[in-house]
């Protein structure tokens, strides 16, 4: 079989196995095991300039070939264009985006840049996969290169309308950058289609036949197994027994805006204010890791969220209670995982999301016996295949409130009848199957 060339901005560090990797890493890991596969991009290091060679690490049939991003790249390609630009304008947050011309030309010279590095490095009969909003303009740039192989993208995160989208400025020149690609895969059907229609008003009405949806998944069992044998851990057992029989609630998202905390812990005062027999009785721990510190947004986000904390616990907690505990430390898969088996109540509602992932590996964590129930935001890609959840508009806290104290208090048949619902789809739809469907409508039906 054919190599295959994964790029994305963040490639996985070859050392640290598991415990920190993100979503893709863990899919593409578990999905991709019997394929030569080359993992391209950024090495998350940060030094005086990008470099010129790219550094290789061959783990097995994984290699890892990487680049350090130069101080002013990082700035304005990594934390300017792509974070405070790009980032909140997919997430529908037209009003958040921070737009520079110097942001722009640095992201344009850093996706030049490894196209430039990535082009001697291809054989003719690779796939060339490439990742999420980092790295729109990189196919056209291989292609200007004179690389000729097949060209696949994914963007993981939302696509708005295209009245949003065009409020961006340069908007059309990363709509005439995807039309480089072969196939230009999307999270959901309305995302396919608004960028169809944003393909469409650019005059790109041939690459607009080429975008599809193909919702990712996760490797579910293998993640109920983590969840399982999370229970004997010590680490477990030690957080059971600090929770004293309180009904738990979890949350865990990356620190960022579209993820909806302040409306998520205002939602969590609420219940505690309005619904009183659960005061003492439930314990929510949100994990929150700090993420692109370098942007103002972000930096705001973590002081408005301390203050939330601040609040709810100051406002309701008793000596020997402490209603909410938030971390802004990362917490190992392994041992999360636990911690979400255990909960009774996953809570996930972000005000937009591309799918989160966070919210199928709460449904696979679950013992069938004995489920939690999943608090879902109806602006999660993820909607469409976890049918059992609860749904909320995640910016009406009172509707988070009135959801939670349904699920604390749902009997045992219908917390298992919702799970059921939602299992079906992330059991069957995983991470092997995604890629296998994208690959093979990129490759054609028969090779891949
Ligand atoms: C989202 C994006 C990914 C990104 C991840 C972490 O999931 O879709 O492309 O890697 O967030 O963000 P970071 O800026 O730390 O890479």
């Amino acid at each position: 079989m054919n190599r295959l060339v994964v790029v994305a901005n963040r490639v996985p560090n070859p050392r640290e196995r598991g415990a920190t990797a993100g979503g893709l890493a863990v899919a593409l890991k578990d999905a991709l095991s019997r394929r030569e596969v080359m993992w391209f991009g950024w090495s998350g290091q940060v030094g005086e300039a990008t470099s010129a060679e790219v550094a290789e690490v061959t783990v097995g049939r994984i290699t890892y070939a990487t680049l350090d991003l130069g101080r002013e790249d990082y700035r304005h390609f990594y934390t300017g264009f792509s974070n405070a630009c790009l980032w909140p304008t997919l997430h529908y947050r037209l009003g958040l985006a921070v737009f520079s011309r110097e942001d722009h030309a640095g992201y344009r010279r850093v996706n030049q840049a490894f196209a430039a590095a990535l082009a001697p490095m291809l054989r003719p009969d690779d796939t060339v996969w490439v990742h999420d909003f980092h790295l729109f303009p990189m196919g056209a740039a291989l292609r200007a290169q004179g690389c000729r192989q097949r060209l696949g993208f994914f963007l993981h995160v939302p696509f708005p309308p295209h009245a949003v989208f065009c409020g961006l400025p340069r908007a059309e020149e990363l709509l005439v950058d995807l039309a480089a690609y072969d196939v230009i895969g999307v999270q959901t059907e309305d995302d396919a289609a608004n960028l169809r229609a944003a393909l469409a008003a650019a005059g790109e009405a041939d690459a607009a036949a080429r975008v599809a949806a193909f919702p990712i998944g996760i490797e579910a069992e293998s993640f109920t197994q983590l969840a399982e044998k999370a229970m004997v851990k010590r680490e477990t057992e030690r957080f059971r027994q600090s929770l004293v029989d309180r009904a738990l609630i979890i949350g865990v998202d990356r620190l960022d805006y579209t993820k909806g905390l302040p409306q998520r812990f205002c939602g969590y005062g609420q219940l505690l204010a309005r619904f009183k027999a659960h005061r003492s009785k439930v314990t929510y721990l949100q994990v929150a890791p700090v993420s692109r510190g370098d942007v103002a947004q972000y930096r705001a986000l973590r002081r408005e969220l301390d203050e939330w904390v601040g609040r709810i616990n100051g406002q309701h907690a008793e000596p020997d209670w402490a209603p909410l505990r938030y971390m802004t430390r990362a917490v190992a898969r392994p041992v999360l995982a636990g911690f979400m088996r255990m909960a009774r109540v996953g809570l996930v509602t972000p005000l937009r999301d591309g799918m989160n992932l966070v919210a199928k590996e709460y449904v696979a964590a679950q013992d069938p016996e004995d489920p939690g129930v999943l608090v879902l935001s109806r602006f999660a890609g993820a909607v469409a295949q976890l049918p059992g959840a609860l749904l909320v508009n995640p910016l009406d806290p009172d509707e988070i409130a009135e959801a939670l104290d349904q699920a604390l208090t749902m009997r045992p048949a219908e917390r298992k009848a919702r799970w059921e619902d939602c299992a079906v789809s992330v059991f069957r739809d995983g991470a092997r199957a995604w890629c296998r469907a994208f690959l093979s409508r990129l490759e054609g039906a028969n090779d891949a």
